[in-house]
């Protein structure tokens, strides 16, 4: 990977936990964003979305705060997916929000609020499109409207170019209305609808013209594995639903940056029937596994047609804070240790300091090896408070080498997520 795309990508890797936002009029119908999809559901059909979706209690400032109070240091918000609805004003469309009965630019407000509490800006943009007139339809394996023969014939009259045009425009507008953006997130390719396809060139060619400094995820095609990826590949990798075992890394195995894309509950559109929430334990637990092998965990929110982020979401998001305000210096900046996982846990490592994560502490003094002169000092991370480092006196009767010991806190003191302990480098 360049040194250029590492520099480039480096203030979003730091940061370490994002929040996704899919919201759109799919809410309406309430069971998640391939809703046309999966229910073969015609534009006409899906009409009453449109006529219906109010968002009257959208108050984008109530959601940056959570964000804000959740540790997350990034946001991404899709601004069109794949029903091709623009939360944006966009003058190449009247299919937005500005048309609809919630009558205001959804993004101009989201930009604003979570730039205000220091919350870098990303945008989703969908390069599928099923309500666009010269996207694929009959032919095209994930539009509603495959194979239904009422959309054979039109299907020989579309001129894709129109609609490469019509994107490309409307990633400028997003990219020049409203101020500087910080992530773009591109989503996605599939069979031959990849890179060029896409005018991928051409657009990411518009894009760093606009800001050099732009991150742009890697869903328009390309392989970021290669040792020269081709000029749209993109800056970093980008997992769905899965942590990758040994985090990712290129074809000769050194690791580049990626991030983990994961839902709440099983939906990333609003599901009002979906209840499955994953706890605010898994959460920590993977926000500290991405950080372990490099990577960053973006976690999906579903506001509802009204533009309320559904209490469950809230609540867990809340109690993750709690942990992230006590131990987020052993996730931001931070990144691969070399030391290898242990059995109780996960290891973190920034510059000065090696944070041992005690995920599942069930002893009460552990040891590790190759830290004997480069460690001094060992604290509790969430109060400061000193650990115990002495030595067994019989230790060399069992142990080989010569490790370093931390002896842990209380157990009844011990945080049922994740406790951490940090390890003070010698300088
Ligand atoms: C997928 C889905 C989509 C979702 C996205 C998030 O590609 O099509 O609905 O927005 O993943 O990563």
């Amino acid at each position: 990977m360049d040194i250029q795309r590492i520099k480039r990508v480096q203030p979003l890797m730091d940061r370490r936990f994002g929040m996704f936002i899919h919201w759109g009029i799919y809410a309406v119908e309430a069971k998640g964003e391939w809703f046309r999809n999966n229910y073969r559901v015609s534009i006409e059909d899906y009409q009453p979305s449109f006529d219906t979706f109010t968002a009257d209690q959208y108050d984008p400032k109530k959601w940056a705060k959570l964000a804000k109070e959740a540790g997350m240091k990034y946001a991404v918000l899709t601004t069109k997916h794949h029903d091709g609805f623009c939360l944006f004003d966009s003058q190449y469309t009247d299919y937005k929000a500005t048309n609809s009965p919630a009558g205001r630019d959804l993004v101009k407000e989201y930009v604003d609020a979570f730039r205000a509490e220091g919350i870098m800006i990303g945008f989703y943009y969908s390069l599928l499109d099923w309500h666009h007139p010269d996207f694929p339809a009959y032919n095209d394996m994930h539009h509603p409207m495959r194979g239904n023969e009422d959309y054979k014939e039109a299907e020989g009259k579309k001129d894709f170019s129109r609609y490469t045009e019509y994107m490309y425009n409307q990633v400028k507008e997003l990219l020049t209305n409203y101020g500087k953006i910080d992530i773009m997130w591109f989503d996605f390719h599939y069979a031959e609808m990849t890179g060029e396809k896409w005018e991928a060139t051409k657009l990411v060619k518009m894009i760093r013209e606009i800001n050099p400094d732009i991150i742009i995820d890697d869903r328009l095609g390309g392989d970021i594995k290669v040792d020269e990826p081709v000029y749209y590949a993109g800056d970093y990798g980008s997992p769905e639903q899965m942590i990758p075992a040994g985090g990712v890394k290129d074809y000769k195995g050194n690791p580049i940056p990626w991030e983990t894309c994961m839902t709440l509950n099983d939906h990333w559109g609003y599901c009002s029937d979906d209840t499955n929430y994953k706890t605010a334990k898994h959460v920590i637990s993977m926000i500290v596994e991405c950080t372990s092998k490099g990577g960053n965990l973006i976690l999906n929110v579903g506001p509802d047609a009204r533009g309320n982020i559904p209490e469950e979401s809230e609540v867990i998001l809340k109690e993750v804070g709690k942990w992230m305000t006590a131990n987020g210096e052993s996730i931001y900046g931070c990144g691969i240790s070399d030391i290898a996982k242990p059995e109780w846990g996960r290891i973190t490592e920034s510059k000065d300091y090696i944070y041992l994560h005690l995920i599942d502490a069930n002893t009460v003094c552990f040891a590790i090896e190759g830290l004997k002169d480069k460690v001094n000092f060992a604290t509790r991370l969430s109060d400061g408070s000193k650990i115990n480092m002495a030595k067994p006196w019989n230790h060399t009767s069992f142990l080989e080498k010569d490790p370093i010991f931390i002896h842990l806190p209380k157990y009844n003191t011990l945080d049922p997520y994740d406790t951490v302990i940090k390890l003070h480098k010698v300088k």
